[in-house]
């Protein structure tokens, strides 16, 4: 499945339910290994349909979730309401307008499953410096650069396409050209890596 919305990054289509769910079976956990804590003001760049964004809003104080689908944010909307999830807005819009989507600067800001479809990094990186508080995170969750092939769930290779996979190398240096500055590198297991940036203080 692609899609042909204007601005939309090349491989982050949302799966198809099913996978999704066995991949992503802790997604508290996963938030809580990068640092999202009660308290915080959090936006969840690349939202999809909310997977990550319901348990944001659980633990945090306030959560904005910014999708460039639409019909995925309204998905997003739908599950967070059912939950009685209250403390979330949803704003459409392409991230690299991140600072004029972002109704306030964030302690956190949280992507997963989108960094390796972005073609210009640098300028997200910027983008998300803009928008952060000082000392506020950005948390990017990516595949780890393995073939495809071996990145096996529920019977079948997943992810996006090898030559798409970035290493946490490439991924530090696309960030760090913006002066932020990586505070954590940590493992998601079974297949993804997680870098945590800071925004500088001094
Ligand atoms: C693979 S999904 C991941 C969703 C969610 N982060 C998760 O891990 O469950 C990637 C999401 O990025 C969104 N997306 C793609 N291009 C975008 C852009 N230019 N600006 C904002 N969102 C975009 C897609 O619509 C899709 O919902």
């Amino acid at each position: 499945m692609t899609s042909d919305l204007p601005g939309f990054f090349q491989g982050t289509e949302m799966p198809t339910a099913g996978w999704w769910e066995a991949l992503w079976p802790d997604p508290a956990g996963v938030l809580a290994a990068v640092g999202v804590k009660s308290g915080m003001e959090v936006i969840d760049l690349c939202s999809g349909d909310g997977w990550f964004t319901l348990q944001i809003g659980k633990i945090a104080r306030h959560v904005v979730a910014i999708d460039i689908d639409p019909r995925l944010l309204e998905l997003a909307r739908h599950r967070l309401t059912e939950s009685g999830v209250t403390n979330c807005d949803f704003a459409l819009g392409d991230t690299y307008e991140l600072a004029e989507l972002a109704p306030r600067p964030a302690d956190c800001i949280f992507m997963a499953n989108a960094f390796h479809g972005v073609p210009d990094r640098p300028r997200l990186a910027r983008a998300v410096r803009k928008t952060l508080t000082p000392a506020g995170r950005f948390a990017i969750v990516n595949w780890h650069q393995r073939p495809r092939e071996e990145t096996m769930i529920l019977g079948e290779p997943r992810g996006p396409r090898t030559e798409m996979r970035l290493s946490p190398k490439q991924t530090i240096e696309a960030v760090e050209s913006s002066g932020l500055k990586l505070a954590h590198l940590i493992e998601v297991p079974p297949y993804h890596y997680a870098a945590v940036f800071e925004q500088p203080t001094a």
